[in-house]
C-alpha cells in the first residue's frame, strides 16, 4: 500500500515498496518543513513549477541523491544546467517509470526561477501519479478550472492535494468546489499557514467539503491510502 508522507507547504513524499518520491521539497527557509533536506532520500522529485516555495531543495536533494527530476520541459532543463539529471515532461503527456506512471495536467498559476522569478520555467503544472495500484493528484499551485471536471471524469483519483491558502491559489470557497469538480477519495489540503499571508482555517475546508474525506496532515503526518 502506498504511503503519503506531508512535508509542509506543498511537499509530499510518496512511498511505495522500494520507490520514494518527493513532490515540490520546499525545506530550507519552510517554518513548517518536516524533513532535513540534507539526509532526505529520493529517487525522483517532481516539480509543479519554478517559484522558489516549490524548487525548494530540489537542486540540492537530486546532486546528493542521484534523483532524476521530473518537471515540464523548460524547467527540466533549468534544473539539466544546474547539475540535475531530469526528465522532462508536458501538460497532457504521461509517461511510466519504474515506481509507476505519471501525467501532467494543467495549473493556472506562473512560473519562474530566481529571487525575482526572472529565469524562464515554462506554464505550471499538476500531477496525476499512479503508483502501487493508487491515484494521487497534486495540483500544485493553481486558481480554480473547470477542468477539474475532466480530469475527476478521466482519473479515479485516491488521494487529492489542494491548495486553500488564497492569495497565490485557491481558497476555501474555491478548494471545495475543486472536490466537486475531481471527485477525490481522499483530499489533504495544502499551501496554507505557511506564511501570515496564506494563512487558513483547514476545518473549515474539511466542515464544507462533500462527498470526498477530508485529512488534514499535520507537516510529517503519514497516510496511508
Ligand atoms: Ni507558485
Ligand atoms: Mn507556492
Amino acid at each position: 500500500m502506498p504511503q503519503a508522507r506531508f512535508l509542509g507547504h506543498a511537499g509530499v513524499q510518496l512511498v511505495h515498496e522500494a520507490h520514494r518520491l518527493i513532490v515540490d521539497p520546499f525545506l530550507t527557509g519552510n517554518p513548517l518543513a518536516a524533513a532535513d533536506p540534507g539526509t532526505i532520500e529520493a529517487d525522483f522529485v517532481l516539480l509543479t513549477h519554478g517559484h522558489g516555495d516549490h524548487v525548494g531543495d530540489a537542486l540540492a536533494i537530486a546532486r546528493r541523491t542521484g534523483a532524476t527530476i521530473i518537471a515540464s520541459y523548460e524547467l527540466a532543463m533549468l534544473c539539466a544546467g544546474e547539475g540535475a539529471a531530469v526528465h522532462p515532461m508536458h501538460i497532457g503527456g504521461a509517461h511510466v517509470f519504474p515506481f509507476g506512471r505519471v501525467k501532467l495536467t494543467i495549473a493556472h498559476h506562473g512560473g519562474g526561477y530566481g529571487p525575482d522569478a526572472s529565469r524562464y520555467t515554462g506554464p505550471p503544472v499538476g500531477f496525476l501519479v499512479t503508483l502501487g495500484g493508487r491515484t494521487v493528484y497534486h495540483a500544485g499551485d493553481t486558481g480554480l478550472f473547470y477542468d477539474m471536471k475532466l480530469i475527476g471524469q478521466l482519473n479515479t483519483i485516491d488521494l487529492a492535494f489542494l491548495p486553500i491558502g488564497d492569495n497565490f491559489t485557491m481558497g476555501i470557497d474555491d478548494a471545495v468546489k475543486a472536490v466537486e469538480f475531481l471527485r477525490p477519495r481522499r483530499v489533504v489540503p495544502m499551501h496554507f499557514d505557511t506564511f501570515p499571508v496564506v494563512a487558513a482555517e483547514p476545518g473549515e475546508f474539511a466542515a464544507r467539503v462533500q462527498g470526498a474525506e477530508v485529512v488534514i496532515l499535520r507537516p510529517g503526518e503519514k497516510l496511508d491510502f
